[in-house]
């Protein structure tokens, strides 16, 4: 997730007025940063790897000529956060500025391709094929608008990209397909952005664009087409009647229930990760000895979902372990032959970093799934997978966690194919199935986030909580309970569903709110019973079922219903959203504030 801003103003000096949005946009990455303006038939451009104050402090933003320009702040995905992977990219000729934010997936061909033709690419991204693609098309005799249509015709992936050239020094191209792009509109300027935020101190007049729009901004006027047929579309500016506050959270009371609303789109992004980072990956589990899944927190939590995943599909065994326990427990047994996929969204975590020195100096392979490009686990990994979820604001990990189960079912189906452990028809329904993901999530919380809400309501004086659930389900317990305990202080207890009669029964009394995720798997009888257990003892039950389970939906106190029909392996990526909603609106009905609990940081840089 990177954000995009640009402006066409009547009079004045664009480059002041892009730094400062850039800053309003900085949440949505913060790793490199970089302006071009256009100015008397010439490309402007300064650009720099840092946080935004410090490329500012070195190259001064603000001094650049002209009334038109294009900015970016980066959150790397495709090359590491250097100089010359910042946006703007340009073509050969250096005529062409590109910025872009969103994933080209079939960047590696193009690239190969456009070099065969003679092309020079002077950074790693994806994005600068953009540049050379509408170069190729302009020596054609195109428009720049009809260019950039041609070149993103030729494009797989997302983005919200926007173009300026020497050619028609006049003009902004912006386009659309999957990434946020948002056109406001005041008496003496345009202005683009990835996010309402950007411009609203300077208009609150705003016109959305669509997938597979192009919009061509022109002193004053705009024109908006759409990409296929080229049609003309009429859309006038809206009103918008937010606060700057409001707007940073597009709306949303919390960064969390921002982030919770991110899932569909986070999802779709970890569905385009590089086939070759995942390949390698997968070489390195297969022929890895022993596997540890290493990490903290939330990441744990994905990690022990993982391992049911590794065993379930590729009947590969793989042990999750607490990172600040690892030294303690295999630091002296850990060799050549192990190898260790640390996941942490931060990337910096300390317990998790001093788990990867210790495998590092015996000589153990080190890889590492993390949502921050440039961070210490992508130094010290010999591969590393970004999951591609954008900035996360609030402390507590949402899209985080369920992205990060997405790239680990994936790379356990890798492994599962590659070793033969799986039918063709297994494939085909987990592949299908995981593209169906973020239409599941955004169904989950369109039509059950007011029924939460209420039950949590109902439930928010309840004292302690049990979350349980059986196989794979047990790592939804595991992440239900952390929430609900991270934000809205209850304390909760979290075990599989058939050890809870082995001693944590006793705490049961009438009332005792205990939520079961169960999912219609092999586990589904057994859980059954164990929710009879419960409820003989007078506990009120909350039941994530499937569409249809009338058998626990007879048996639950209050019940929530997800899509049916869900490889048991993928289940806990829909079935943690309820949790996600329920901890949160808990924490909003004791009045906690969700984004900053209490003693927590969103990064433990500390052992
Ligand atoms: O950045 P990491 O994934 O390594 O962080 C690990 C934990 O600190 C983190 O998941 C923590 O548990 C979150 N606050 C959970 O919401």
């Amino acid at each position: 997730m990177c954000g995009i801003f640009g402006c066409i103003l009547k009079n004045g000096n664009a480059a002041p007025i892009i730094h400062s949005a850039l800053k309003k946009l900085e949440y949505r990455g913060y790793d490199s940063v970089g302006t071009a303006t256009v100015y008397k038939n010439k490309l402007f451009i300064k650009k720099d790897k840092g946080k935004i104050d410090e490329v500012h402090a070195l190259h001064n933003l603000d001094d650049l000529p002209g009334r038109i320009g294009i900015g970016h702040t980066r959150w790397a995905t495709h090359g590491a956060p250097y100089q010359v992977n910042t946006h703007p990219h340009t073509d050969c000729k250096e005529q062409i500025a590109v910025v872009h934010n969103g994933i080209i997936e079939n960047f590696a061909e193009l690239k190969m391709e456009l070099e065969e033709r003679g092309h020079v690419f002077r950074s790693k991204t994806d994005t600068e094929v953009i540049a050379h693609l509408i170069e190729e098309k302009l020596t054609g005799g195109l428009t720049l608008a009809e260019a950039a249509r041609e070149a993103l015709r030729q494009v797989v992936g997302s983005y919200a990209i926007a173009v300026v050239s020497v050619t028609e020094p006049d003009k902004i191209v912006c386009a659309r397909k999957e990434s946020p792009l948002v056109v406001g509109v005041a008496e003496n300027a345009l202005y683009f952005a990835s996010d309402i935020p950007a411009f609203l101190p300077l208009t609150n007049r705003s016109v959305v664009i669509q997938d597979e729009e192009i919009i061509i901004l022109n002193d004053g006027e705009y024109e908006i087409r759409k990409i296929p047929d080229w049609e003309l579309v009429k859309r006038e500016p809206e009103v918008i009647d937010w606060t700057s506050e409001m707007a940073e959270k597009q709306g949303y009371p919390h960064f969390m229930l921002k982030e919770i609303h991110e899932q569909p789109s986070c999802l779709r992004s970890t569905l385009r990760l590089q086939d070759q980072f995942l390949e390698l990956m997968t070489t390195f589990i297969d022929r890895a000895g022993e596997v540890f899944l290493v990490a903290c927190g939330t990441s744990h939590n994905a990690c022990i979902a993982a391992s049911y995943m590794f065993s379930k599909l590729a009947l590969s065994a793989t042990h999750p372990v607490i990172a600040s326990e690892f030294v303690e427990q295999h630091g002296k047994s850990v060799n050549i032959d192990s190898t260790l996929l640390a996941v942490s969204q931060s990337g910096e975590t300390a317990d998790t970093l001093a788990a990867l020195e210790c495998a590092r100096q015996r000589a153990a392979t080190v890889l590492g799934l993390t949502n921050v490009v440039g961070s210490t686990l992508t130094r010290v990994a010999r591969v590393y997978v970004c999951q591609q979820s954008g900035p996360e604001i609030g402390v507590a990990a949402t899209k985080t966690f369920t992205s990060q189960l997405s790239v680990l079912s994936q790379l356990a189906l890798r492994l599962a194919k590659r070793r033969g452990k799986i039918s063709h028809v297994e494939i085909e329904d987990l592949e299908e199935k995981l593209k169906q993901m973020p239409d599941i999530i955004e169904r989950i919380i369109q039509t059950k986030e007011e029924k939460l809400r209420q039950i949590a309501k109902k439930y928010k004086d309840k004292r302690c909580f049990f979350f349980l659930g059986r196989g794979i389900s047990y790592a939804v317990a595991l992440e239900g309970r952390l929430k609900l305990m991270e934000i809205a202080y209850v304390p909760a207890i979290a075990y599989p569903a058939g050890e809870s009669k082995h001693g944590p029964i006793s705490l049961i009394e009438p009332g005792f709110p205990v939520i079961f995720i169960c999912p219609k798997d092999d586990t589904h009888k057994t859980v059954i019973g164990n929710i009879m257990e419960m409820k003989a003892r007078g506990a009120s039950i909350i039941a994530l079922v499937e569409e249809g389970d009338e058998e626990i939906k007879s048996l639950a106190d209050d019940y929530i219903e997800i899509a049916t029909g869900l490889p048991e392996v993928l289940s806990p990526i829909p079935f943690v959203v309820p949790l996600q909603l329920f901890a949160y609106y808990m924490a909003v009905e004791r009045k906690c504030d969700p984004d900053m609990p209490r003693n927590l940081a969103k990064s433990v840089t500390v052992k």
